[in-house]
C-alpha cells in the first residue's frame, strides 16, 4: 500500500467515490480547491497496481485536526486501509502540533463507529436527531506527543 498527498489526477476517482458513499458528495471543483488550501490535508491510498483505494480529507483548526472524509472503495474494505490513512494523519498531526483529532459521524454508521472506537476515539458530545432519526456523534482522539509532560486543553 502506498499513501501520498492527493494530486489533481486523483480528483475524478475521488469524486466518483464521493458520489457512491455520501448523500452530499463533494463536487470535483470543491475537491480541487481542497488541494490548494494550506490548512487542509488530503491523502490518497493506492494498491500495488496503482488503483486508488481510499482517501482522507482533514483540516487543521487551532491546534486540532478535523476529519471531513475517510473513505475506502467498497472492494478494498476491511483490509486495513482506513487504519493506515488514520495512522498517517496522526503522524502528520504531530508535525503540525495538532493535539487532537475530531470528527462527526452518524451513530448508525456501524463500520465507521466501530473503526473510530478501535482507533481510540471517544464521544465528546452528540447532536440529537441530526440525521433524521439518528444522532450525530462528535468524536475526539487526543494525540500523544513525545514531549508531553502535562495534559493540554485544545
Ligand atoms: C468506515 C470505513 C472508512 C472503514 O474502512 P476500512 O478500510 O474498511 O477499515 P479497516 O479495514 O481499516 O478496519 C479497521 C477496523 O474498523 C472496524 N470496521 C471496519 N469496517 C467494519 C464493518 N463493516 N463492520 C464492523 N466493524 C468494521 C473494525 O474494528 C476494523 O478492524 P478489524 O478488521 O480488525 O475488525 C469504510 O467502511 C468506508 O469507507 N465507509 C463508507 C464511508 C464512510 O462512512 N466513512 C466514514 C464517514 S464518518
Amino acid at each position: 500500500m502506498n499513501i501520498t498527498e492527493a494530486t489533481v489526477e486523483a480528483i475524478k476517482t475521488v469524486a466518483d467515490l464521493e458520489s457512491r458513499n455520501y448523500d452530499t458528495p463533494y463536487p470535483e471543483e470543491d475537491l480541487k480547491l481542497e488541494l490548494q488550501r494550506n490548512d487542509s490535508l488530503f491523502l490518497c491510498s493506492y494498491n500495488d497496481s496503482g488503483i486508488l483505494t481510499g482517501y482522507l480529507i482533514a483540516r487543521y483548526i487551532l491546534g486540532e485536526c478535523e476529519i471531513h472524509r475517510i473513505t475506502v472503495a467498497a472492494d478494498f474494505r476491511r483490509t486495513g486501509i482506513a487504519e493506515a490513512l488514520l495512522n498517517n494523519l496522526e503522524k502528520i498531526c504531530i508535525d503540525h502540533t495538532a493535539y487532537s483529532i475530531f470528527l462527526e459521524v452518524n451513530e448508525k454508521n456501524v463500520p465507521a463507529c466501530n473503526f473510530y472506537h478501535k482507533k481510540g476515539f471517544f464521544e465528546l458530545s452528540r447532536r440529537k436527531k441530526y440525521y433524521g432519526s439518528a444522532d450525530a456523534l462528535i468524536l475526539r482522539k487526543r494525540i500523544a506527543h513525545v514531549n508531553d509532560t502535562e495534559e493540554r486543553i485544545c
